[in-house]
């Protein structure tokens, strides 16, 4: 007889997506519904938390009957529930998190808390079926940069992560300065491609061999610095050229220290995970990097990338299967990080 896969609710609200997934096993993507609140907080050029945690509560539970509907089943048919319980901000993760242990305790089903960062980096198993531990992850997201070994599906080991701004932070402050809309990653993302990456040379933070940490607010200030002193000499600003010039300072560090910590570590593959994955300029020099040093290079969809509830679903059912479930007491924990297990 063949065994039933259980399925597996994903429910992710740590900041400005309202998510609900439905995962059978450990891979297989049944729905994966996203409300996205972009469009509400792009009026005040960020998220504003008090009205993040607002939507959330209106969007949770339909954006959960959304995920069943589609998925083509029915709340009783979930074995578990696995949930965003931290880093985010504390009223939007509440949400989520209380949605889902009212549904387990309901349903007499396991709850799982799972870190938001942990599920940015198992959503590459959803987007390669064949992926297996160990390998090297560049997580860059808007609230973290962080290089990760990750050595088993329950084990992890921090090399490195940001000592100030996260690489997404970075490039909407960035865009915010220089008048684009909220979220400011995309926006830079296109406007480089219209730009030369080399006209303006932006400095690049901590760049010592076998240092694994980030510095993105020296470049940041590095920018203000130019767009103000350009404005003053009364020189016309040529945002593309900006754009491309910044975007290109931020993308090298990155590919530097990601293809040195898989020398070091010896590992064959590397995965990027994190909204900032998404970038194209990031994407392809990694990519071409990994090709050339014969590296096996994992990248998720671009709706993978983003925040969403399949990923945490995907991290919730390995977390299962490790024994590590949740009791009831759970809690939202903003400041989260990633445990070295
Ligand atoms: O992972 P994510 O959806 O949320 C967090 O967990 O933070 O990442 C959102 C971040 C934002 O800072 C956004 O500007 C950035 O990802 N981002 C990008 C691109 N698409 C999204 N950054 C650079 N280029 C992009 N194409
Ligand atoms: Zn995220």
């Amino acid at each position: 007889m063949v065994k039933e896969e259980i399925l597996t609710l994903g429910i992710e609200s740590s900041c400005d997506e309202t998510s609900a997934a439905v995962l059978c096993g450990g891979r297989e993507i049944r729905s994966n519904v996203i409300s996205t609140q972009i469009p509400i907080h792009r009026k005040f050029g960020g998220v504003v938390p008090e009205i993040a945690s607002r939507k959330h509560i209106v969007n949770i539970m339909p954006v959960i009957d959304a995920a069943l509907e589609e998925a083509d089943i029915k709340l009783s048919a979930i074995g578990q529930i696995a949930v965003t319980y931290g880093p985010g901000l504390v009223g939007a993760l509440l949400v989520g998190v209380s949605a889902a242990k009212a549904l387990a305790f309901s349903l007499d089903v396991p709850l799982i808390g799972v870190n938001h960062l942990e599920g940015h980096i198992f959503a590459n198993f959803l987007a390669q079926k064949d992926l297996e531990p160990p390998f090297m992850a560049l997580v860059v997201s808007g609230g973290h940069t962080a290089l990760v070994d990750v050595r088993g599906y329950d084990s992890f080991c921090l090399m490195g992560q940001t000592r100030d701004d996260a690489a997404g932070e970075a490039f909407d402050k960035i865009a915010r300065v220089m008048g684009l809309p909220y979220p400011g990653g995309p926006e830079i993302d296109r406007l480089a491609r219209e730009g030369d990456p080399l006209s303006i040379a932006f400095p690049r933070a901590l760049e010592g061999k076998g240092n694994y940490e980030f510095s993105f607010s020296g470049l940041k200030s590095a920018v203000l610095n130019y767009i103000n002193s350009e404005k003053m000499k009364g020189h016309s600003l040529e945002p593309a050229n900006i754009a491309a010039s910044f975007q290109h300072a931020v993308v090298e560090v990155l590919v530097e220290k990601s293809f040195e910590a898989v020398q070091e570590t010896g590992r064959d593959t590397l995965v990027l995970a994190g909204g900032v994955a998404a970038n194209s300029s990031l994407e392809g020099r990694l990519r071409a990097e990994a090709a050339r040093r014969d590296v096996r290079f994992s990248y998720p969809s671009r709706i993978l990338c983003t925040d969403n509830a399949a990923m945490i679903a995907c991290r919730g059912y390995y977390q299962a299967q490790n024994g590590r479930c949740s009791d009831l007491y759970l809690n939202a924990v903003p400041g989260l990080g990633l445990v070295a297990r």
